[in-house]
C-alpha cells in the first residue's frame, strides 16, 4: 500500500469504508506528537485488520508492539463479545497516549496493555491466543515468533508485519534488522507445524496458522 502511486492510493481510500473518527485522530496525534511516526499502520492497513480479526471472531488476541495503539484498536473490532486482546509496548512514554485511544475508543474493558520487553511478559501469558500480530523490532522477530507459538490456540493465526523490510529481505543488507525479519522468513518458510502465506501488501504481511 505505501509504494503505490498517489493518485491509485487516493482512489483505493475512496472506494474503501472511511477511518473511524477516533483513529483518525489518533492517526493525527501520533504524526504530530510522536516520534517515528511511520509506524503507525494507519487506514487501509488498520482497515486489513480490522477484516481479518472480524473473519477469524477471535475471543483472545495478542499483539506484540503497540506503538500508539492504532492495530491494537482496529484488531479488537473483531473480537466476540466478552473477548479481549492484550498488547505489548516496551516504550513507557507512549502509555498515556496509548491509554487515551482506548478509553476514546469504549475499549477500557477489552484491550489489556502490557508495558515492558514482550520477551519477559509472553511467557507469563496463558497459552489461549486465536490471533496473534507481531509488530515488535524486527531484529528479534523470530524470539516473539518461537515464544508466541506456544502461546496460540490450534488452528489460531499469526500475522507478521514488514516482513519484506522495504525490499532489503532480497538485496545484500548485513543490518540487524534485515538479517532479523530474514531469520524469521526462512524459520516460518521451513516450519512444518504451520500454513504461511507471504502477501505483498505494504511492506509485506506474513499469514500463518498453526496446524
Ligand atoms: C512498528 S511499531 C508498532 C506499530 C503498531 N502495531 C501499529 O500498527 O500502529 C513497533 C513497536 O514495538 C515496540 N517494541 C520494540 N521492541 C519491543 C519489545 N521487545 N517488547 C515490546 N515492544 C517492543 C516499539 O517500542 C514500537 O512502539
Amino acid at each position: 500500500m505505501n509504494n503505490l502511486d498517489d493518485k491509485l492510493l487516493e482512489y483505493i481510500t475512496a472506494c474503501s469504508s472511511s477511518e473511524d473518527p477516533v483513529l483518525a485522530e489518533l492517526y493525527r496525534e501520533t504524526h504530530s506528537k510522536i516520534l517515528y511516526p511511520r509506524m503507525i499502520s494507519g487506514h487501509l492497513q488498520g482497515k486489513l485488520l480490522e477484516f481479518i480479526s472480524r473473519m477469524i471472531k477471535p475471543t483472545f488476541i495478542l499483539e506484540v508492539g503497540t506503538f500508539t495503539g492504532y492495530s491494537a484498536i482496529c484488531l479488537a473490532k473483531g473480537l466476540l463479545p466478552g473477548g479481549s486482546l492484550h498488547t505489548i509496548e516496551i516504550n513507557d512514554e507512549l502509555q498515556s497516549v496509548i491509554k487515551k485511544y482506548i478509553t476514546k475508543a469504549g475499549l477500557d474493558d477489552t484491550i489489556v496493555l502490557h508495558t515492558g520487553d514482550a520477551r519477559e511478559i509472553i511467557p507469563l501469558l496463558k497459552p489461549e491466543f486465536d490471533l496473534v500480530f507481531l509488530d515488535a523490532d524486527k531484529q528479534h522477530y523470530l524470539d516473539y515468533y518461537k515464544a508466541v507459538y506456544l502461546k496460540m490456540r490450534r488452528g489460531g493465526y499469526l500475522i507478521a508485519d514488514n516482513v519484506l523490510w522495504g525490499g532489503k529481505v532480497i538485496n545484500f543488507s548485513g543490518d540487524k534488522e534485515t538479517c532479523g525479519i530474514k531469520a524469521f522468513n526462512e524459520f516460518v518458510k521451513n516450519d512444518d507445524r504451520v500454513e504461511k502465506l507471504m502477501l505483498p501488501l505494504r511492506d509485506g504481511l506474513m499469514l500463518v496458522r498453526k496446524r
